[in-house]
């Protein structure tokens, strides 16, 4: 179960929001908890967490070790800190900052290599939706996101599906439709890493997630998680979330 707090929330927020989230999901050992804050919180939020079942994870990563990248954050950085956990690819990346498959791969690589447990996400938008394109895009985005990558090094590898067009915008994708969608994506995992790596591997579900639909979508056999935005930024909708 992750937050992805995109760009909300100052340290102060960060930690206020920690002390009221923590008692609540104390002694939840059913989920793995992950909540993934902008750059700048990481310190208060991993001081915050410390000790607790809540892990913290990078909003992203750059594929190189260190060098003249203005703006950046390496792997290394985000384990100098105490990160677990890095979402790679996500669509907000995508469709304002020029993520491609290709940059996702080479974060991949480099996360997966520096040990931090990555969130890939991959989602069709709209319009490729609508041209019935929606197979033809996931597993595009697995093909070359998981290019030269072994099952092995993809050990801890997370997925996320999260159609774009149910981003932010109230609209959630009916249980049915996501389930066929991460069944496509599990499928396209078979193929690059074998079955017994698609059967462990954990694929979420993101967009509009709320307390109201959680339950439906993620009691679902095919999805084994949420990617959660707006509805982590509040304690008790995150925890009414994760204790679906
Ligand atoms: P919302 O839950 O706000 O729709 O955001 C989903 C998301 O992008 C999580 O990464």
């Amino acid at each position: 179960m992750a937050a992805n707090w995109k760009m909300y929330k100052t340290p102060d927020q960060t930690r206020d929001f920690f002390r009221d989230f923590l008692p609540l999901v104390s002694g939840h050992t059913r989920d793995e908890i992950v909540v993934c804050p902008p750059f700048l919180d990481l310190p208060a939020a991993l001081e915050a967490a410390k000790g607790s079942n809540v892990s913290i994870g990078g909003q992203n990563v750059h594929w190189k070790e260190e060098g003249a990248f203005t703006g950046e954050t390496s792997a290394a950085l985000l384990l100098a800190l105490g990160v677990t956990h890095v979402i790679i690819g996500h669509s907000e990346r995508r469709q304002y900052f020029g993520e491609t498959d290709d940059t996702v791969n080479l974060r991949l690589k480099t996360a997966l290599e520096a040990g931090l447990i990555p969130i890939c996400c991959v989602g069709e938008v709209l319009e490729e939706r609508e041209a019935g394109l929606t197979d033809d895009v996931l597993r595009r985005q697995c093909v070359r996101a998981f290019h030269a990558i072994s099952a092995k090094k993809a050990a801890k590898l997370i997925i996320a599906y999260e159609p774009v067009w149910a981003i932010g915008t109230g609209k959630t994708a009916t249980p049915e439709l996501a389930a066929e969608a991460h069944a496509v994506i599990r499928t396209e995992a078979t193929e690059i890493f074998g079955e017994e790596f698609a059967a462990n591997l954990r694929i979420l579900y993101g967009g509009s997630v709320k307390p109201e639909n959680a339950t439906t979508l993620i009691s679902q056999e095919e999805i084994d998680g949420a990617l959660v935005g707006g509805a982590s930024l509040d304690p008790k909708s995150f925890t009414a979330i994760v204790k679906y």
